[in-house]
């Protein structure tokens, strides 16, 4: 089975291409520019250089590799980004995504996009799969016209939401704990919010829902996340304490008295029970993920 991902120098896209090749699947990474993956002796490895957003290198890119899967990880991925960059982020999120989409309906492939918890309002929290959206920002709202173009491929599709990414960093892009770790190192303040809540994920175990995805091929929207209920305040209080750390460093804030390019959702945060019932999910908690985020 041949499965093409893109972004896979970023985040997610290293920790699952990693998982991929110890599963003996044959994967084809894919990225802007060069590769920065460390995996390039391994024989079920291949790294091919892919702007998602240029109709001629995709084509080309699929009619010689012909995937099986599609993960379609890439993406503009930060919020204050997409709402100052609008029209980068229309071009990247929404286009390059049909531009995928048009291209595995060709090769009949298997489709699995990589969604968020911004797709919602933050007005409930504690989401299943089909409640209905609501974005109140930019990149959410390019994520909602995605996820609607994926629900018209026609072919088998997954959609992936996730909620706020953590773990050890892969390519030297960090997180909200290793970002924390830093400032409070250098003895700087940070201020982080108070009045949101999330259900924050652990890396590894994003990848292996999405590995179980693919060996399932199970279709429909999943949400994965982690199972812990926590405001980032609380994230970083916990981070700072697993590191022996000043917490006296970290600031509360909230939406009113901190003001960001982009909104976020007040309270997001996942209900799981899909994802552990259909594909034997099972997140890391809160405590265990820190742990593995600062290990060795
Ligand atoms: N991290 C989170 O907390 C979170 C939460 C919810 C949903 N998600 C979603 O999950 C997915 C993976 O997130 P992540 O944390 O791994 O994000 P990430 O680290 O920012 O990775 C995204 C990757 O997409 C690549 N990319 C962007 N535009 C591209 C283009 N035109 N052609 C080819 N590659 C392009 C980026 O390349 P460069 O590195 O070269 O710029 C980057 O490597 C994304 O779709 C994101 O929206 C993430």
């Amino acid at each position: 089975m041949k499965i093409l991902i893109t972004g896979a120098n970023g985040f997610l896209g290293h920790y699952l291409t990693s998982q991929l090749i110890e599963k003996r699947h044959n994967v084809i990474a894919t990225g802007k520019g060069e590769c920065r993956l460390p995996f390039v002796a391994k024989e079920n490895f291949q790294y091919v250089s892919m702007d998602f957003t240029d109709p001629f290198v995709v084509h080309d890119v699929f009619a010689e590799i012909q995937p099986d899967v599609v993960v379609h990880a890439g993406a503009m991925s930060k919020p204050d980004d997409c709402e100052q960059q609008q029209w980068q982020a229309y071009v990247t999120n929404v286009e390059g995504t049909i531009t995928m989409l048009l291209n595995a309906e060709e090769q009949k492939s298997f489709f699995i996009f990589l969604s968020t918890d911004f797709v919602f309002d933050g007005l409930t929290g504690m989401y299943k799969e089909e409640e209905s959206r609501g974005p109140v920002n930019f990149y959410g709202k390019t994520k909602e016209e995605a996820e609607d173009a994926v629900q018209e491929y026609e072919h088998d599709w997954a959609i992936v939401r996730t909620v706020l990414v953590y773990g050890k960093p892969s390519s030297g892009r960090g997180n909200l704990l290793t970002v924390i770790k830093e400032k409070i190192e250098k003895g700087e303040e940070y201020s982080v919010f108070d009045d949101q809540v999330r259900t924050p994920t652990f890396v590894e175990d994003l990848a292996a829902g999405i590995v179980a995805i693919i060996e399932k091929r199970a279709t429909g929207i999943y949400h994965l996340s982690g199972e812990d209920v926590l405001t980032p305040y609380e994230m970083a209080c916990k981070t700072a304490e697993h590191l022996g750390l000043a917490q006296s460093l970290i600031k509360k804030v909230t939406a009113e008295t901190f003001s960001q390019p982009a909104k976020r959702p007040a309270k997001t945060g996942f209900n799981i029970e899909k994802a552990k019932r259909g594909l034997g999910y099972t997140p890391t908690s809160f405590a265990e993920g820190l742990k593995k985020t600062f290990a060795g």
